[in-house]
């Protein structure tokens, strides 16, 4: 049983609180939904997970806990075995008083693009939409933001973020809620929304645009994070069956093309502030991540191509305002 109470408690007393007209509902209809299968093995298995407080806790630079007296090899030994039951890990990488997840991606990478170009993160409310393990809620509580909630579907990421939480002495500063942005009303409630590899998984693009600008806050700041191909603002990639491998690809606009689709949606400032390749650094095979990983994704011959011969993954960081 995962118990969001203290989300509710919390939201009670601020400008979400319109928000419990209906998420009690929903998540109770979840809840009923998800004990069954793996999930109820895992909720079993967190429930052995001890809580652990840290004596240094460093966000800033990553997600790195620490203790003093430090842990015993036994215990280390004890909680690595835990949190292996929440393989694949994909993204991070955390480090828990000398117990080190190296995830499939270095969600760190991604987080020094980005943080640059967006406005101070410090007091705000802020939406993660598509959140994964959380790591980047984690970052942005060390940005000191007041309070960071993310949302995502898939049931094991919310077991590796309430893995982390325990890690973290119970932390209460960030929380993860187990729905899709389609399930969420027009909170318009966000200080700052971030949708980072989410845009070209989604069918209707422009609706998940418009889905995300009804969360914000006037004058508040989307940061969107989506894969894209070179070109002007007429290029757009659809792929066939896949995408490097993925089945659930949709739309990969250039970053031009991404931009006059915020200004459609009614977005103003709209900056194009980054754009990188992705690299066989920033997204490998771990020990916490057995399986294909992007160099079996990417052609042997060219690797400037995916396997199935479009161009290889590229990502762009887009900053827009809602007037
Ligand atoms: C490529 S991952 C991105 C994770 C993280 N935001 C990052 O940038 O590293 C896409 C995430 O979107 C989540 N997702 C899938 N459908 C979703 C939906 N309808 N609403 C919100 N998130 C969704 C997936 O479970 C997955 O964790």
């Amino acid at each position: 049983m995962i118990d969001f109470g203290n989300f509710y408690q919390l939201i009670a007393g601020n400008n979400l609180q319109h928000w419990l007209n209906c998420l009690p509902a929903q998540l109770h209809e979840w809840q009923k939904a998800a004990l069954h299968g793996s999930f109820k093995s895992w909720v079993k298995t967190l429930e052995n997970l001890p809580v652990i407080s840290p004596t240094q806790l460093d966000l800033k630079n990553g997600v790195i806990a620490e203790r003093n007296p430090a842990l015993s090899e036994g215990e280390k030994v004890c909680i690595t075995n835990i949190l292996q039951v929440f393989m694949p890990w994909r993204k991070g990488p955390f480090s828990f008083y000398g117990v080190n997840i190296d995830t499939e991606w270095r969600s760190d990478w991604k987080w020094d693009r980005v943080l640059p170009h967006i406005s101070p993160l410090s007091g705000r409310t802020i939406l993660d939409v598509g959140c994964g393990s959380g790591y980047h809620l984690w970052r942005m509580v060390g940005e000191g933001a007041e309070l960071a909630v993310g949302i995502d579907p898939t049931q094991l990421f919310l077991c590796q973020f309430e893995a982390v939480r325990k890690l973290l002495g119970n932390d209460q500063r960030a929380h993860l809620l187990p729905l899709g942005i389609e399930q969420l009303p027009a909170l318009a409630a966000f200080d700052t929304v971030f949708s980072m590899g989410v845009l070209y998984h989604r069918r209707s693009p422009l609706d998940h645009l418009w889905q995300l600008k009804n969360q914000l806050v006037s004058d508040g700041e989307l940061v969107l994070e989506s894969l894209v191909v070179e070109g002007d603002e007429h290029t757009c990639l659809i792929p066939g069956e896949r995408y490097a491998q993925m089945r659930n690809v949709y739309f990969i606009p250039s970053a031009k093309m991404l931009k006059i689709w915020l200004e459609k949606c009614g977005f103003v400032d709209v900056k194009i502030a980054d754009q990188a390749v992705t690299t066989t650094e920033e997204q490998r095979r771990t020990t916490w991540m057995r399986t294909e990983s992007l160099s079996d994704f990417l052609d042997p011959t060219d690797s400037s191509k995916t396997i199935e011969g479009y161009p290889a993954p590229l990502r762009a960081v887009l900053i827009a305002r809602k007037p």
